[in-house]
């Protein structure tokens, strides 16, 4: 890590607005940030989409997508973030005034706020999961047919959903409100390196249980014939969502750092810690399912694959029924952890905007976006089983979607790509690469050799391979599921 690690930040530049805030310390910043891409993203969805897209094959494709592309894109947005101080919107009419740039930010704030929604929902689960697991629902020897109707049962009542999906969305309203520094800092300081500790234990656990090897294999010996559109599709979206790219949040958080940080440093920071929990997730979860009989890339897992794998891993724990207890409501808490600094991060995108372009107070603005986010994120709260026309909205490619996975494709899916290749454009292009490697060379002169480097990969690499993908998925729309 950088010299000025915990350097705190007084005495930089003057902020525009008292509401708007700044971090304390470089550490802290780096940890909200890793709060922020560390998330759901990476516990629940980087497992499915490495099962349902061939293993090992998937995530060799995710370290080439996240090294190539995840990383330059997100220092770029740092580094436009930085450079303006501002919410997405404010950010692209700094760098490009008289433009329509500004509508790249729009889409980012309505994106986030779409994501928000639904991204409550499944983080609402996480917290009626450390319940019953208190409740000790998952008692050992409990078959695997069992735990899948215990969740079906759980996303089939409408008023648990909606109490839950509220709950969740409290949550990050109160730690948003508290600001930068109080609120998202000093909790994402807090319950970062709690998670990876956990994540770790229930990884040794998972690796070591009887049957798991098969599992591990899947995941960790690549079969190159099984890489395909669908994988590179698959995997570039996911490097956009699990980073939180292509919607400004990044953009956001490096709106509250000062010149002096480095924002190289932090960058490489962020994405490893994202990439390692990503990769530990798929230790855990890919062995698990091996063990419950699943055959890995044949069986589609849906949303709820992971509160339908997981508590069998906590009922093979040692010191049974305690040790399966404590562990399995520890980590569903600790997941709801990981949701909260991820939702704090899509929530406080939204609210920045409202703050800086339309002068409104800090509490004002949250509580608005997050009761906004709420109403919208209903129809995914019910739509998971509870009412049967959100549950089976459209289909495609045999494929049965819910307002759930349809909001995600859209939003979670289509727009980031789409926002993270108009970031590269117009920050590469149009603002013009000059400006940006002056920006970074704040905090970080040597950015030489290696802002070639970048420049080339935001220039050319990653707008021509989000290109590719972006006309691959018009000619073929299913290789986006
Ligand atoms: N990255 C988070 C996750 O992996 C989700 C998230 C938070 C996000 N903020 C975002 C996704 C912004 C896209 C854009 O769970």
């Amino acid at each position: 890590m950088s010299r000025n690690q915990s350097q705190p930040i007084f005495g930089s530049k003057p902020i525009n607005t008292n509401q708007r805030g700044q971090w304390g310390s470089k550490l802290g910043f780096i940890l909200a940030a890793a709060g922020s891409a560390i998330g759901l993203g990476n516990i629940w969805r980087f497992p499915i989409e490495a099962a349902n897209n061939g293993g090992a094959a998937f995530l060799l494709v995710y370290l080439v997508c996240f090294i190539l592309i995840g990383l330059p894109v997100m220092l770029a947005e740092l580094c436009i973030g930085r450079f303006s101080q501002k919410n997405p919107i404010g950010a692209f009419r700094q760098a490009l005034p008289r433009s329509f740039w500004w509508l790249v930010g729009a889409l980012s704030v309505l994106t986030g706020l779409v994501i928000l929604s639904y991204y409550s929902v499944v983080a609402g689960w996480t917290l009626g999961y450390v319940v019953k697991s208190i409740a000790h629902t998952f008692q050992s020897g409990i078959p695997p047919d069992q735990i899948r109707s215990v969740f079906g049962e759980f996303t089939g009542d409408w008023l648990t959903q909606i109490g839950l999906h509220l709950v969740f969305m409290l949550l990050c309203v109160l730690v948003v409100v508290g600001g930068v520094r109080s609120g998202i800092e000093r909790w994402s300081k807090i319950l970062m390196p709690t998670l990876f500790l956990m994540l770790l234990m229930l990884m040794l656990r998972s690796i070591t249980l009887p049957g798991s090897s098969e599992g591990l294999r899947f995941y960790l010996y690549p079969d190159f014939s099984k890489i395909d559109l669908r994988t590179i599709v698959a995997a570039l979206g996911q490097t956009f969502f699990s980073m939180s790219l292509g919607m400004g949040a990044m953009i956001t958080y490096g709106s509250y750092l000062s010149k002096r940080d480095n924002l190289v440093s932090s960058t490489v920071w962020i994405g490893s810690m994202d990439t390692a929990i990503a990769f530990l997730s798929g230790l855990i979860i890919l062995p698990a399912l091996a063990v419950i009989g699943h055959t890995p890339g044949v069986e589609e897992g849906g949303a709820g694959l992971i509160f339908q794998v997981l508590p069998k891993v906590f009922t093979e724990m040692p010191w049974q029924p305690i040790g399966g207890i404590v562990f399995a409501a520890a980590f569903f808490f600790l997941l709801l952890v990981a949701g909260v600094t991820s939702g704090v991060s899509l929530l406080e995108v939204v609210t920045s905007y409202l703050i800086d372009e339309r002068g409104w107070s800090r509490k004002k603005s949250v509580w608005t976006v997050g009761g906004t986010g709420f109403l919208i994120g209903i129809p995914s709260a019910l739509g998971c089983g509870a009412v049967g026309w959100f549950s089976a909205l459209i289909e495609i490619d045999g494929a049965i979607l819910n307002f759930m996975d349809l909001m995600h494709t859209i939003f979670g899916r289509l727009s980031l790509t789409i926002g993270a290749l108009l970031t590269c454009l117009s920050i590469g292009w149009i603002w013009g690469i000059g400006k940006a490697k002056e920006e970074i060379m704040h905090g970080y002169p040597g950015f030489g050799t290696l802002g070639k480097i970048w420049s080339f990969l935001l220039r050319f690499l990653c707008p021509l391979a989000i290109t590719v993908i972006l006309i691959f998925l018009l000619v073929d729309p299913s290789a986006i599921r």
